[in-house]
């Protein structure tokens, strides 16, 4: 178990707070991994005290928790709570932090400072905490925690981490992406590195080429203020869809040392081939949900979302095209997509294996082989499965595709949350799954031209019906015609 901690939230009553933090807290609660000692001090502007704090979160982990919310449990994460009312963004309210922190025993010298606030903030928040001296590590440790966003761009990632390191060491920050906190995002690494069977095919000469899909049948949720200055590139792709490919890709680690684990994916994304200002049209394709039908509902388009400024060309949905240029992979492409408002929600890492070089059944029933696919589901079911050509009963030589699924497939309510890992790993210090600085400069590396390219082509961008698979543009990036979208484990579904 964890040394006792100080867990102060930056933004306890925010959007990240309540959907993804508190429920994930209390998931730990209930548990029994949260530390004897522990306390979570939440900051935030609302003229709240203690036991409203209390009852809003009671009320929105009615909602959010997994199963029903047990009041026996919540009574016991009550007593962490303390609510702390203040603004990170006024100077003097740093002194009265850390008066309230050291004054009493009930905070442990121990602390994490979560920041679950605007992008735009990291940098002066830490600052302040250095200013008053919450950063120095007399008494017990401190760790602050960096959420999505690194950055805007290179330059703006490489400023950020200049100014977080003027104030605490690296050894303190840890930067989250959530998505590696998802059971089935190690899962790949354990999929790979303890099944011998597939290493020989794990590379060039079999596979044909890599597809990682994230789409969200839900549309920014109210976030227009971030996700219109971001877009889908850097809000997902830059950060969540490269990690997946790093797994997918990476060689095997010395170790499962958080820095050996980081020196393999760092040497992914610096071999990740730069796409010049004149192919990034060749590589990529942008779009914007437009009004349509989710779920059998009626729904907004992007331009008409509170918040979203009227001639607005942000992308909800963005398609990339990479190759990884070592001898593992050379010249086999990598597709990444994700979009809002798409038909599903889904992520799903799909490898297709090549054609084998004969074509043995041609004159036979089964006139088209289809190729091998090896589905890793990520959300919203774990699943691991391998498609594999039989042939079907009967005097006929006709093939089918049968489907192995690993008996884990499992289904979404024994998932963890990805956050629920994440925080124990800051509390009890392991760094493995948070990113070191250099994984997202280099993945920095990988979307700024495009960012660049794409910022000076502001008058237009192309639609998509809410609800859709995305644009029929989506689908020009592929180098062969025998090549599509997987969208589904179920090929079937795919339209
Ligand atoms: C966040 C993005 O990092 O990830 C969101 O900012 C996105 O836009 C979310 O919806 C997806 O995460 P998950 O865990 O719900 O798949």
């Amino acid at each position: 178990m964890a040394e006792p901690c100080t867990f102060v939230i930056f933004g306890a009553t925010g959007n990240l707070s309540q959907n993804k933090l508190l429920p994930a807290l209390y998931h730990l609660e209930e548990a029994g991994h949260l530390p004897e000692g522990m306390v979570i001090a939440g900051i935030g502007r609302r003229e709240w005290d203690n036991d409203q704090w209390c009852d809003q979160v009671a009320k929105l982990l009615d909602s959010r928790a997994r199963y029903k919310m047990k009041p026996e449990v919540f009574a016991r994460l009550r007593e962490r709570l303390h609510f702390i009312q203040g603004d990170h963004n006024d100077e003097a309210f740093y002194e009265h932090l850390r008066q309230t922190l050291s004054e009493s025993n009930a905070f442990s010298d121990n602390m994490v400072f979560y920041m679950a606030i605007r992008p735009a903030d990291f940098g002066i928040v830490s600052r302040r905490l250095a200013e008053v001296g919450l950063n120095r590590e007399d008494g017990g440790w401190r760790r602050l925690v960096v959420e999505k966003p690194f950055g805007y761009d290179l330059d703006s990632a490489q400023i950020l981490e200049e100014r977080l390191h003027r104030d605490f060491r690296e050894e303190q920050i840890f930067r989250i992406d959530h998505y590696l906190g998802k059971g089935m995002v190690q899962n790949v690494l354990v999929f790979r590195f303890a099944n011998l069977m597939l290493e020989p095919l794990w590379n060039r000469n079999y596979i044909d080429h890599v597809q990682i899909t994230h789409s969200e049948s839900q549309g920014i949720a109210g976030r227009a203020e971030y996700y219109d200055g971001a877009g889908a590139l850097r809000d997902m792709i830059q950060s969540h869809l490269l990690q997946m490919l790093t797994m997918v890709a990476m060689e095997p680690p010395p170790s499962l040392d958080a820095e050996a684990l980081r020196d393999e994916k760092v040497k992914v994304l610096r071999s990740i081939r730069p796409i010049p200002p004149n192919a990034v049209h060749a590589h990529t394709f942008r779009a914007q949900y437009a009004r349509g039908t989710v779920n059998a509902e009626k729904v907004h388009g992007y331009l008409e979302e509170k918040g979203v400024p009227a001639q607005s060309t942000t992308e909800t949905y963005a398609t990339l095209k990479l190759y990884i240029d070592n001898w593992r992979w050379r010249n086999v492409p990598f597709y990444l997509r994700t979009g809002k408002r798409m038909a599903k929600d889904s992520s799903l890492i799909s490898i297709r294996f090549k054609h084998p070089p004969q074509q043995l059944f041609r004159e036979t029933q089964i006139e088209e082989i289809k190729p091998n696919w090896i589905l890793l589901g990520i959300q919203p079911n774990e699943c691991l499965r391998v498609e594999l050509q039989v042939k079907q009963p009967g005097l006929e030589m006709s093939a089918g595709t049968t489907r192995f699924d690993a008996s884990y497939c499992s289904s979404s309510e024994l998932q963890l949350d990805a956050y629920e890992a994440l925080l124990l790993d800051v509390i009890s210090d392991d760094r493995s799954l948070f990113l070191r600085y250099d994984e997202v400069r280099w993945s920095w590396e990988v979307v700024d031209p495009i960012l660049k390219v794409w910022a000076t082509e502001r008058d237009f961008i192309h639609t998509y019906p809410a609800g859709s698979w995305g644009p029929p543009g989506g689908n020009r990036l592929f180098d062969r015609d025998d090549q599509n979208w997987r969208n589904s484990l179920d090929a079937d579904d795919d339209s």
